[in-house]
Formats: C-alpha cells, structure tokens, sequence
C-alpha cells in the first residue's frame, strides 16, 4: 500500500538539508523512480524534488531533471514502512528514525525526550523489536516493519494493553507512555503471561519522570 507523501516543500526541504549540490547524478533513474505518489484521485504523480513540478510520468520527470538540473545530485528516496503504510520520503542521512517519524510523518505519537538513548520515550518496533528511535538512522530502516504507538488501535478502540493502562491510571503526564507501551507490547507478544520480573527487565530502559512505576508494572504484569 502506498500513501500520498505529506505535505512538505521539498525545495524548503532540500534547501534545509544541504542536499542540493554539485555532483554526479549516478543512480538517478532508480532514486526517480522511487518518487512517484498518488494524488487524490489516484493518478500517479512525479514531484521534481528541487522546483517541485509535478509530470504524470517518470519519463517527464527525467527529461525535466535532465534538462533543468544538470549537474545535480538527487537526494535519497525511500520506503518506510510504518504500521503497514509504504511512505516514500526524501531522507537526509543523518535524521533519526524518530524524527522522521515525528517531523516528516507527523506521529508524535512517539515522544523524543533525551533524544541520546536515555529515557526510552522514543521506543517504537522495528521487526518486532523495541527499539530507541533517537539512536537509529531513518535512512537504514527501508525494507524493515516499523510499529509506532499509533499503530497499537485502530483509531477507534485502544489495544488491550492500551485500555489496561487507561484503567488502571498508568500515565500522569504521559509523555514517557507510548515508550513504555511499545516496549511492554513486544514482551506480551513473545510472552503473553510476563512474570513481575521479567516485566521489570523489558521495561528497565525506560524513565518516568512523574514516577508513575508501579502502576505500570501491574499493568502490564501477568498479560492482558
Ligand atoms: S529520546 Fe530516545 S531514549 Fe530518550
Ligand atoms: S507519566 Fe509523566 S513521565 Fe511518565
């Protein structure tokens, strides 16, 4: 499945990064054929990543990239696949995976506190995995399955896990919760019925500056 791209000006975009410079456009035809998106109407369009022009075909794209960009390099394009939605996203190197997730996809779901591998509020799975989002490159993630809190509810009603914690008052700020939910749902799924202590472990990477622990230890204790 494929989703249109967000709203971002590429050209403020690329301008920011630093990524439109003087170069070899080596790889050009694969990077542009990665960077077609569906409007609304579902017609495929190809977006210029320097003037944002759009062309109903990568052909178009190319000849105009050719043409009016000569001597460019193209930045990077790439899928991320984010709750089960395919992204396409132009990614500078050094962005982390949660900023990307936040900035570029607008789930702020995920909470960057520390932002250097501290407080485990940006825990997010990848393949399965809780994971710090701070600490990994968004550009290395293509072809891995990335769950973000938002992913845990369809929108409507909260995951088990999610309503355990809405009952048994587990959040008070909350802004260390979507973390904490990420990483007790990767143990309930390799343990449905986690004992005290091995709730401890999962969760021992994690801070809550409301000191909120113990309510969610027990909600997590013993599965839901
Ligand atoms: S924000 Fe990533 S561990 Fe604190
Ligand atoms: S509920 Fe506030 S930091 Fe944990």
């Amino acid at each position: 499945m494929s989703k249109e791209m967000f709203k971002i000006s590429r050209r403020e975009f690329l301008k920011d990064a630093g990524l439109v410079v003087g170069g070899a456009t080596v790889g050009s035809a694969a990077l542009l054929s990665a960077c077609g998106n569906k409007d609304k109407k579902g017609e495929t369009k190809y977006i210029c990543p320097i003037d944002s022009k759009e062309f109903s075909s990568l052909k178009d794209l190319k000849d105009h990239y050719a043409s009016a960009h000569e001597g460019q390099a193209i930045p990077a394009f790439k899928t991320l696949n984010v709750n089960g939605v395919d992204y396409n996203l132009v990614i500078n190197d050094y962005w982390s995976l949660g900023w990307v997730l936040r900035e570029q996809l607008g789930l702020y779901g995920t909470k960057i506190g520390c932002d250097m591998g501290q407080c485990g509020a940006c825990t997010v799975l990848v393949d399965d995995k809780p994971v710090y989002s701070c600490l990994l490159f968004a550009c290395e993630m293509e072809g891995k399955r990335i769950r973000t809190v938002e992913g845990l509810s369809d929108g409507i009603t909260l995951s088990p896990l999610q309503q355990r914690f809405y009952d048994n008052n587990a959040t008070q700020c909350g802004f260390c919760t979507a973390g904490f939910l990420m990483a007790a749902t990767a143990l309930i799924e390799k343990k449905s019925k986690p004992t005290n202590d091995e709730v401890r472990s999962a969760l021992s990477g994690h801070l809550c500056m409301c000191q909120n622990f113990k309510k969610t230890l027990e909600s997590v204790v013993g599965g839901v």
